[in-house]
């Protein structure tokens, strides 16, 4: 789908903040597309950016195969922003020289600025940034003067104004570096002389017109999961097309309590959207039953998942298009057309590409999962759904560790309702990121009443992270810890134990399996 918005390009080169530089800059209300470093100068200027920021990345500008750009982008006369190896490769290409010195420069330092010019307005001449290198600029090319320095970095900006190149040591996206965010904002309005014209409502208004025109009078069927993604993809489409389009939501038996039935009633009752709820659970249980094995667990729901909705989808007359809720790091892991693999994309509970419609569309295919959430409260989907925590794909059956059966589903379910209503009445300044109980394939002795009890534990896991990558177990207070081993032991049948899982992440995953 094409975006009309005014654009700065983020030519990525393998750095770890890539998607934060996006990041930022869309927060800043500026569209930015990340592309590898191997972009063509034509298409640079064929798509109109108004700005370019290189990342940083984890070489040496001197490394055999260090990522370097094409030199004949810094004669476009647009103007460039080199973030740390993209200000070192900038500084190196143009005949200045980057040294490797035997300490790194790692974490909080203060950077001073020798003149108040527009990449620094409302910036502190002394402020905090974050640093993380090893090589340096040791000398400037001709025409660039140096505006800041650290203690240990002799250059920490650079600029040739005549030329429009800036560089930057530093990590301004990251939030440690205090004026960051001005520093960006500096380069976008004040440099590359953007109005901030990416705003949800437009995005919303053009990602109808073009849902319209790419649509016509034809018929769109959407995988409706509940999820966030394809929850905003679906009321999105349908904004645009109305009955023509149908969600198929596949209940596979695996989900939490009343999810169901909520995910029916808001799309249904709410929307009033064409959507079909396939009770699959039977059909889920009879695969899985006696498998234990994760990996395995996760390839038979996947494939299941995927022959239902063939199935149902079949059962439909004239359907010629797909609708997928891509978003955009999907797109970057997966590699773009000149990006490199960063990372194979896989989704447990997906679509493969090969299904047998005309045409996809991904209406969020160009946004960020913030983005996504602040179109899906546009668009008047309830808040509750729109900041949902992840729920994986493959849903209780990798919460439930060993064979999965109707009566282990159904403690799970239980169980984890009890912990989740606790945990949100609770009044948490910030609930955890993502909990659930978990049903672990322990039975041990207890005692109830007068009897002895032999019966399953089950485990109780919170976590606080930014990006799931990395996930801290959750202080949560032993007083509602307390009142939730009490209501589980009381409330579900055949469980006599709870335990909490005081493992971060690495070394454990957030799910057990
Ligand atoms: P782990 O357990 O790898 O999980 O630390 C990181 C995040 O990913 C979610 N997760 C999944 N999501 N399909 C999904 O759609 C899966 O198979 C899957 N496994 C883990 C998990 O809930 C956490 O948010």
């Amino acid at each position: 789908m094409e975006v009309k918005n005014e654009k700065v390009l983020i030519l990525d080169f393998g750095g770890q903040y890539s998607q934060l530089i996006a990041r930022r800059v869309r927060d800043l209300n500026v569209y930015c597309e990340i592309k590898s470093y191997k972009i063509n100068p034509e298409k640079i200027i064929s798509n109109g950016y108004k700005g370019i920021i290189f990342s940083g990345g984890p070489n040496s500008v001197y490394a055999e195969n260090a990522p370097k750009c094409n030199s004949k982008i810094f004669d476009l006369g647009i103007p460039i922003l080199g973030i740390c190896y993209g200000a070192q490769l900038m500084a190196h290409l143009l005949g200045g020289k980057v040294d490797s010195s035997n300490i790194k420069e790692y974490g909080n330092t203060t950077v001073e600025f020798n003149e108040n010019l527009s990449l620094l307005e409302n910036v502190n001449k002394k402020s905090v940034c974050w640093m993380s290198h090893t090589d340096y600029i040791s000398s400037v090319p001709e025409g660039f003067n140096i505006i800041g320095r650290t203690e240990n970095c002799p250059v920490a900006y650079m600029q040739d104004s005549k030329r429009k190149l800036y560089a930057v040591q530093f990590h301004p996206e990251v939030e440690h570096t205090k004026d960051g965010n001005k520093i960006i904002s500096n380069f976008l309005y004040n440099i590359c002389g953007c109005r901030g014209d990416w705003k949800t409502d437009s995005f919303i208004l053009d990602a109808i017109e073009n849902i319209k025109k790419q649509v016509g009078n034809k018929k769109v069927l959407c995988a409706l999961s509940g999820g966030v993604d394809s929850s905003v993809a679906a009321v999105l489409v349908h904004k645009a097309i109305g009955k023509q389009l149908t969600c198929i939501f596949v209940d596979h038996g695996l989900l939490r309590k009343d999810e169901g039935d909520s995910v029916e009633k808001i799309f249904r009752n709410q929307f009033d959207i064409n959507l079909i709820r396939v009770n699959a659970q039977e059909r889920f249980l009879n695969k899985l039953a006696g498998i234990s094995e994760p990996e395995a667990k996760r390839k038979i729901i996947g494939e299941e998942f995927i022959r239902v909705f063939e199935e149902e989808a079949k059962k439909l007359d004239n359907v010629d298009i797909l609708c997928q809720g891509t978003i955009y790091p999907d797109v970057v892991e997966s590699g773009t057309e000149e990006a490199d693999v960063i990372k194979s994309h896989h989704n447990v509970g997906g679509l493969p590409k090969n299904m047998a419609f005309c045409d996809i569309i991904e209406p969020l295919r160009n946004l960020f999962k913030d983005e996504v959430r602040k179109v899906g409260l546009d668009l008047g989907i309830p808040k509750d759904l729109v900041y949902r925590q992840p729920f994986p794909g493959p849903g209780l059956a990798i919460r439930i560790i060993g064979d999965i059966t109707p009566q282990k589903l159904d403690m799970l379910r239980e169980a984890d309702y009890i912990f989740r209503e606790e945990i949100q009445n609770w009044n948490f300044e910030k609930e955890p990121n993502q909990f659930f109980a978990v049903l672990t394939n322990i039975k041990s002795v207890g005692v109830m009443g007068d009897g002895r009890t032999y019966d399953y534990t089950v485990a109780l896991r919170a976590v606080n992270t930014s990006d799931f990558m990395t996930a801290d177990w959750a202080r949560i207070p032993y007083d509602l810890l307390e009142k939730v081993s009490i209501r589980i032991i009381n409330e579900v049948k055949n469980i006599n134990r709870v335990v909490y899982d005081i493992t971060s992440k690495p070394p454990a995953t957030i799910e057990w399996e």
